[in-house]
């Protein structure tokens, strides 16, 4: 008789295997740390690395610390102070509640801890070697907590070798400590590498001065303050934040901290929505600074759906999805640059200094509040300034490392031959028209193109949303109602919500025979409407209709309509057309990134051209 061939595994292989999903890296030791010193109620916290975290993670905080029991009990899998009940699960308030985090650090590394609770006189130090307790003292120590991780994954080779370097393990831990300096402003972080300060905040609770000892003082004073919805009020949800305007943006996607319920996440869905309000103000592959801080009641959320706990899971996806577009899209939209004047023949009076930089004014006063007079050259911001060494800028931790240029790779970082997106003219005036396609003009830096299709769709994107703010698209009748091919889910949509068609300037009528017909269509300035081209546009409307708030549609729509309404490549256009275009186009909201983000004018530098005449 064959003997049976599965056994269950020794508790500390099952640990190790664990261990690959709670903690995947250094940087996952650092968050799971930090946390739990957060949960402790600590209001300092410090954090100091050697060699990116595989030498020494140390995190040191002032919070209750434990007693001698809870120290030993701490580092078996499943014992956690956090929750009791499977009950305590749906409403978790704390960031840990597995009791996994500790014994799995444990059992891939060499830990040592020393935590004093205050209910007793002596502190309890404890070494732990591949997840067994090795021994157990006693040593005065203040109330808190001091934690040492050394030699991580030193008995799992296979983790260590997917390791990368040390400097890129670095920027990863960095990356987790920035989020929960700008998480927890209430908190003073201390960050060191070696010993040496790298970051520090001062745990005044005030975002802004979190913001600036991570971001430096140059992107903060530009940060425009996310506007909460009018539907958010009242109802104990908040929507709290700071986003760069289009003209500070960055090449990765690293800059943003999304916060819910003061966890740090990396949620699909609040990507998705934050890169589709994005999509019409950044270029492509741009990304906003952004730290965006959502509260929801506990319910609302799932936190026990990701090892690492980096995800979460809303229960109503559409109210998040929809929420984080509006507020992004309303935060950025009250944004206009003042530019030089268009006309050739026109004056400019300027300063060299401020001549080439866009300045952003706030047209609405108190529609978007930005958090200081955002010129780049007025005076400090409103908010004190720090003084303490820790926040000057030669601080910053977000600045570009060459190392980081490089991997961006040729598509972002243009080579000095190459054309390069611009987010800036002065003194700008056009030239000539290429291809009847582009307007090729001159100003202070160059030679720039404007793809005039993209900048007329900018303009006309720009009036459609500021005419049909607050109103419905207005409709347009048909001579001949347009019969419609739809799907049956379509014709359940479109039968439920005529109303919201009416909004989006679509009359809809059913006959007898089941048939839908379209009678009026969003007014157009162009006469085409043929049948099959709003046919397309309402399968587009109805795509993912379900999933997407009525506001996201009617921009999409927008969108639409000013791409079929703008001039097309290849529309001869007359000198005075020209210059109508760059004059109406520098009065956008955004003039150089088209409505699908795309860049609207490109340019090379007189040093560009210099180069390729090998002049220099
Ligand atoms: N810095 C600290 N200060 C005080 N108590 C701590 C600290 N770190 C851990 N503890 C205690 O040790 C317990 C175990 O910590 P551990 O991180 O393993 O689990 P957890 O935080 O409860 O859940 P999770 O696995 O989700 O992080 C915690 O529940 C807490 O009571
Ligand atoms: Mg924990």
């Amino acid at each position: 008789m064959q003997t049976g061939k599965i056994k269950v595994l020794a508790d500390d292989i099952i640990c190790r295997i664990a261990a690959g999903e709670v903690v995947e890296r250094p940087a996952s030791v650092v968050k799971e740390l930090i946390e739990n010193s957060i949960d402790a109620q600590a209001d300092r916290i410090e954090v100091e690395i050697k060699e990116g975290g595989q030498k020494l993670i140390e995190i040191t905080d002032n919070g209750e610390g434990m007693c001698r029991q809870d120290a030993v009990l701490a580092f078996t899998p499943h014992a956690t102070s956090k929750i009791s009940d499977d009950s305590e699960l749906e409403h978790v308030i704390s960031l840990g509640f597995r009791g996994e985090a500790l014994p799995t650090i444990a059992s891939v590394a060499r830990v040592s801890m020393v935590t004093r609770h205050e209910s007793e006189e002596t502190a309890s130090r404890i070494l732990i070697d591949g997840g067994r307790i090795a021994s157990v003292e006693s040593d005065s120590y203040p109330c808190g907590t001091r934690i040492q991780v050394k030699n991580l994954f030193y008995n799992v080779p296979a983790r260590r070798k997917f390791l990368k370097s040390v400097q890129a393990e670095m920027a990863q831990i960095s990356d987790v400590v920035c989020h929960y300096m700008m998480g927890y402003p209430e908190i003073a972080f201390k960050f060191t590498k070696s010993n040496i300060q790298i970051a520090a905040t001062n745990g005044s609770g005030n975002l802004i001065d979190a913001i600036l000892a991570v971001y430096g003082p140059d992107v903060t004073r530009n940060l425009i303050q996310l506007k909460e919805p009018a539907s958010i009020a009242g109802t104990g949800m908040s929507l709290r934040g700071y986003i760069s305007p289009p003209n500070q943006a960055r090449p990765a996607a690293r800059y943003m901290t999304t916060l819910v319920n003061r966890r740090v996440v990396k949620t699909k869905l609040l990507t998705q929505a934050i890169n589709k309000a994005c999509s019409a103000f950044f270029p492509k592959g741009r990304y906003p600074v952004l730290i965006l801080d959502l509260r929801v009641p506990p319910t609302m959320i799932d936190v026990n759906v990701h090892p690492q706990k980096t995800e979460i899971r809303f229960k109503d996806e559409r109210w998040v999805f929809a929420t984080i577009w509006e507020t992004i899209q309303t935060s950025l939209s009250g944004l206009r640059m003042v530019s030089a004047p268009t006309r050739p023949a026109d004056q400019f009076e300027s300063t060299p200094e401020t001549a080439d930089l866009p300045v952003f004014d706030n047209d609405d006063a108190g529609r978007t509040e930005t958090v200081a007079a955002p010129s780049m050259f007025t005076p400090p911001p409103a908010f004190s300034m720090p003084t303490r060494s820790s926040t000057a800028p030669e601080n910053r931790l977000y600045e570009l490392k060459e190392h980081e240029v490089e991997r961006l790779g040729p598509q972002s970082m243009p080579s000095i031959a190459a054309f390069t997106p611009v987010t800036t003219l002065s003194r700008p005036k056009i030239l000539a028209q290429l291809k009847n396609s582009y307007l090729l003009g001159e100003d202070e830096d160059g030679l720039f193109i404007i793809d005039q299709h993209a900048a007329h769709e900018r303009i006309l994107f720009d009036q459609y949303t500021q005419t049909y703010k607050d109103t419905p698209i207005t409709a347009q009748p048909l001579l001949f109602p347009v019969p419609l091919k739809l799907l049956p889910s379509e014709r359940m949509i479109i039968k439920e919500q005529l109303h919201e068609f009416k909004q989006l300037g679509f009359s809809l009528q059913q006959e007898e025979d089941g048939q839908f017909y379209v009678t009026a269509v969003p007014v157009s300035d162009k006469k085409s409407s043929e049948n099959e081209s709003i046919q397309n546009v309402l399968s587009q409307v109805l795509n993912g209709w379900e999933s997407r708030s009525l506001a996201e549609i009617k921009t999409d729509l927008l969108k639409m309509m000013a791409c079929k309404a703008a001039v097309k490549a290849g529309d001869q256009l007359n000198d005075s057309e020209w210059h109508s275009l760059l004059e109406q186009l520098l009065k956008t909201e955004n003039p150089f990134t088209c409505p699908h983000g795309r860049p609207i004018v490109i340019r090379l530098t007189t040093r560009q051209i210099e180069t390729g005449f090998l002049r220099t």
